[in-house]
């Protein structure tokens, strides 16, 4: 690269600095795979002959294999990989490597590259949300007919069945299955023929090139194909939003795992203890979880920080993209798999988890419609039910057990069948309507999802 404009050598600070093989090594096997679809545009466009293809098709594959097998010895004089890989193919076939880099800069093939490292990545991070989606459903479905109180403001309100509770996250991941889609969608775009900014004065049949890289299309403004990283940020913000998904998910399985709570025990293979608490049995896989989703945030942020101001077109700033999105996307990954084999291992405490949704204090708000259905206006049910539940509050005595003369007194129209107004499946099948946590309403929404998540 030097040769020619310099002549002193670069400073070994420099050289430390500015070197990024350390970390987009892992861009090699499709670095390859975009050398090798240009060069099949290069013979088509008469800048290489069959001969030359050939010699730089099985030189690249070589040197794909030692990489990959731990055998290739990267050098930092030489940048990164797009260099390290170009070198030594012509060290290894002479001329025809040189030709590779026709019509090519380097600042399209990493925008190349980046995609078609990410397009791959995103249809395992796709896989893994269903892996998790379907650990989800499996636990529910093994759970069908556990309650646990449903909560707002992280105080027991009412009650509902553990599976609807889960399914929610799975409501949730769909979304973020969906946004990995979209990510896709936009940046199937081949950049390669952007040149350094301004394309080429050699054409190369673009669409050919997309078509051999399975893109379906090719970007439309030559400064926009080198400088563009929107298709990353659109990754990042996904993964981030997933996190923050697992992160609530998260905190769940912490407080289930309390004593306080009781709702849940992590098998052991996920429970780690103390170094210095011989009890202790801690949730560390769940914070872990928790606390990697700042992560997410923080190279999202990165990103977004590095892109913003750069001027026209190709920055070296952009280097700094690779190692956010490499941990995002690493992050992202094991994030999924490990909560997934945390989920589906997850043991439920029926008892605890029944004898809490059982407190008849969280079916006020039934009493309450009962006296609506009864013709009372709402705001008066609330006011007497409210007068129902201070009375226990201040008396100790469970709601379902206040006096009847009490009862009688506040509303004497609930007094006939007050027993029966205290069964949470009687609520639950009450609450019927789409999205709501029936039992039946549950059932089918389960088998929709297993019928979905095969
Ligand atoms: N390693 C560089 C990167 O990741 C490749 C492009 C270098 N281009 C340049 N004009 N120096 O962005």
């Amino acid at each position: 690269m030097r040769h020619g404009r310099f002549e002193e050598s670069m400073s070994n600070l420099l050289r430390d600095y500015g070197e990024s093989v350390s970390f987009d090594w892992r861009l090699y096997a499709h670095d390859i795979l975009g050398s090798i679809a240009h060069a099949r545009a290069l013979v088509k466009a008469g800048y290489l002959t069959e001969d030359e293809f050939k010699s730089i098709e099985k030189g690249l594959k070589t040197i794909g294999e030692e990489i990959s097998a731990g055998k290739f010895a990267f050098s930092v004089d030489l940048e990164d990989i797009h260099m390290n890989i170009e070198k030594e193919l012509t060290n290894r076939i002479g001329d025809a490597g040189a030709k590779l880099h026709t019509a090519r800069s380097r600042n399209d093939q990493v925008a190349t590259d980046i995609r078609l490292y990410l397009k791959d990545e995103i249809a395992a991070l796709r896989k893994g949300v269903c892996g998790l989606q379907k650990a989800l459903v499996g636990l529910a479905s093994a759970n069908e007919s556990v309650l646990i109180p449903g909560y707002t403001h992280l105080q027991r309100a009412q009650p509902i069945p553990l599976a609807h509770h889960l399914l929610a996250y799975v409501e949730m991941l769909d979304r973020d299955h969906g946004r990995l889609t979209d990510t896709a969608a936009r940046m199937d775009e081949l950049p390669l023929g952007s040149g350094a900014l301004a394309a080429s004065t050699l054409h190369l049949d673009r669409e050919a090139i997309a078509q051999e890289l399975g893109f379906s299309g090719v970007t439309q403004n030559s400064l926009d194909g080198v400088s563009d990283r929107d298709f990353a940020l659109e990754l990042l913000s996904a993964l981030a939003i997933l996190g923050m998904h697992l992160s609530r998910l998260s905190e769940d399985v912490v407080l289930w795992t309390t004593t306080e709570f009781g709702f849940a025990k992590l098998s052991d293979r996920h429970s780690t203890g103390s170094s210095l608490m011989p009890q202790k049995k801690n949730p560390d896989i769940a914070e872990l979880t928790r606390g990697k989703t700042g992560r997410l945030y923080g190279n999202l942020f990165t990103l977004l920080t590095v892109l913003k101001g750069l001027p026209m077109a190709y920055n070296r700033d952009l280097q700094e993209d690779k190692e956010a999105i490499f941990d995002s996307v690493d992050t992202a990954k094991m994030a999924l798999a490990v909560t997934a084999e945390m989920m589906g291992a997850l043991i439920i405490n029926k008892e605890t988890a029944t004898t809490a949704a059982s407190d008849p204090a969280l079916l006020a708000t039934d009493l309450a419609d009962e006296l609506v259905r009864k013709n009372m206006p709402f705001r008066k049910a609330h006011d007497l039910v409210g007068q129902l539940a201070a009375e226990s509050a201040k008396t100790g005595i469970p709601l379902d057990r206040l006096p009847k003369e009490f009862i009688r007194e506040i509303c004497p129209e609930l007094i006939g069948e007050w027993e029966g107004l205290f069964d949470p499946i009687r609520s639950l099948k009450a609450r019927s309507a789409t999205g709501g946590p029936s039992p039946n309403n549950v059932s089918i929404r389960l088998a929709y999802w297993k019928n979905i998540l095969v």
